[in-house]
């Protein structure tokens, strides 16, 4: 196990790139299962995540060739075993998203049912209510989803609740059912769009890409194919914020501006000057806090184009350095506020109030040692490092493995105090 060692009171500045996103990555792997070509993902990020990943296509059969320019061929016409086992899932819950691809392309699979995890009991009926409707025979029997079709149809589904999974795993299984498919409620987040956009490039015909209504008309098979995986909206803003809660000035390369809006408008709010110029692989972001310290900022959590709740804890971290009080609403997960009794371990004056946290700005906090609980927890811990007086050492930092990729380097890269240390047990 490592420990993260943080010295605070450094501005941060210079420039980095953004890496791919985590969270178009996983399902556009997961994608890869519908056909039987190679496929070849680029800009795919060194993440503990994508390792989960790829381990469970390779159990499966599939053969995997990674090169050092982050780009892997898929080759999945050898799979032999659709199953996601037990050992695999539990350490990542988003292996569910290979349940809709084996069974639209082999009849049958076995995904272990994910457990609750630290940020609430998030179960995954929707997926199995849609794809029930397209035909699919459904049991849990032993801890496993064990799903048989000979061939999914063509069904009018409704989610009831705004699902960015559940949305993927549906689109994927719709692309080789038999008919057309609408899904009405979609998730309109930008990573359901990147795996729309990979899956027209297999060959798959959706409409309404981008809108809560998404309608796609399956094909008997598609075909390999080349695709550049988007940026990690999450993870620029996290060093939008890193930059902004040390007054700092940076600037991000790579970056998707576009739809990163609900962030810059808050970061905007809290007192920073935000430009952004260029397009596609050239777009880039810049924010200059001007040694100032942030004004609070009020945070909503809501489905995209609302603010997302994975930058929820890294604002909670801004606000607890802010000028003024903050009410920050958690509407998408019970007990998302894991962070915030470490956070106040560090000095910061936070009460709970349900799915509220009430935040008072202080002129400082103090570093202390602190445990992640998740990965966006543990982001936000880093980001009240940077800003606390004397040093900060984040346990568990694993969780972060899972969603930044070099987080240090980069980091201290723009002027942060920060290293990984072996802890005892280890050392
Ligand atoms: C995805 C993201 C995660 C992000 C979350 C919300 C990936 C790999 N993970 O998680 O980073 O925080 O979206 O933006 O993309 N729900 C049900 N039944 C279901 C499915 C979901 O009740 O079958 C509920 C959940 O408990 C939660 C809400 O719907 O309250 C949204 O969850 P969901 O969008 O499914 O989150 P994930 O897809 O797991």
């Amino acid at each position: 196990m490592s420990i993260l060692a943080i010295t605070g009171g450094q501005r941060l500045s210079g420039e980095i790139r953004a890496s791919g996103a985590k969270n178009a990555v996983l399902p556009i792997l997961a994608a890869t299962l519908l056909s039987d070509q190679t496929c070849t993902i680029e800009n795919v990020p060194h993440l503990h995540d994508v390792t989960t990943m790829l381990q469970l296509l390779g159990q499966m059969g599939a053969s995997l060739t990674v090169d050092e320019k982050q780009t892997i061929d898929i080759d999945p016409a050898t799979i032999t075993h659709p199953k996601a086992p037990y050992e695999l899932v539990k350490t990542m819950r988003a292996s569910i998203l290979v349940l809709g691809p084996l069974l639209a392309r082999c009849g049958h699979a076995e995904v272990s049912l994910p457990g609750g995890c630290a940020i609430g009991s998030r179960p995954v009926d929707l997926h199995l209510k849609g794809l029930e409707a397209m035909g699919a025979d459904i049991e849990v029997d032993n801890g496993y989803i064990k799903a048989r079709a000979q061939r999914l149809h063509g069904a009018h589904i409704f989610l009831d609740k705004v699902t960015v999974t559940g949305t993927e795993n549906l689109l994927m299984a719709a692309t080789l059912a038999e008919g057309q498919t609408t899904i009405e409620n979609a998730a309109m987040e930008p990573e359901v769009v990147d795996l729309a956009h990979f899956l027209q490039a297999m060959g798959a015909e959706i409409e309404g890409i981008g809108s809560s209504s998404l309608t796609i008309t399956g094909k008997p098979e598609l075909r390999g194919c080349r695709y550049r995986v988007m940026p990690d909206r999450i993870e620029i803003g996290t060093f939008l914020v890193a930059a902004a809660i040390t007054g700092g000035s940076i600037r991000i390369n790579g970056s998707c501006n576009e739809v990163l809006e609900a962030i810059i408008i808050k970061l905007a709010e809290a007192g920073a000057t935000i430009e952004t110029g260029g397009q596609n692989e050239d777009a880039w972001i810049q924010l200059d806090m001007q040694g100032r310290r942030p004004q609070a900022v009020d945070i909503v959590t809501a489905p995209y184009p609302g603010f997302p709740t994975d930058m929820q804890a890294q604002f909670c971290a801004l606000n607890a350095v802010a000028n003024g009080v903050s009410v920050i609403t958690e509407n998408l997960f019970e007990n998302r506020f894991m962070h915030l009794n470490e956070l106040a371990r560090m000095g910061a004056d936070i009460s709970i109030e349900g799915n509220r946290a009430i935040i008072k700005g202080r002129d400082t906090l103090k570093g202390a040692p602190v445990t992640a609980t998740d990965l966006r927890a543990s982001a936000s811990l880093v980001l009240a490092g940077l800003a606390a007086e004397g040093q900060t050492r984040v346990f568990d930092v694993h969780y972060i493995d899972r969603g930044y990729e070099c987080i240090e380097e980069k980091l201290s890269h723009l002027g942060a105090t920060i290293q990984r240390q072996a802890t005892a047990e280890q050392a």
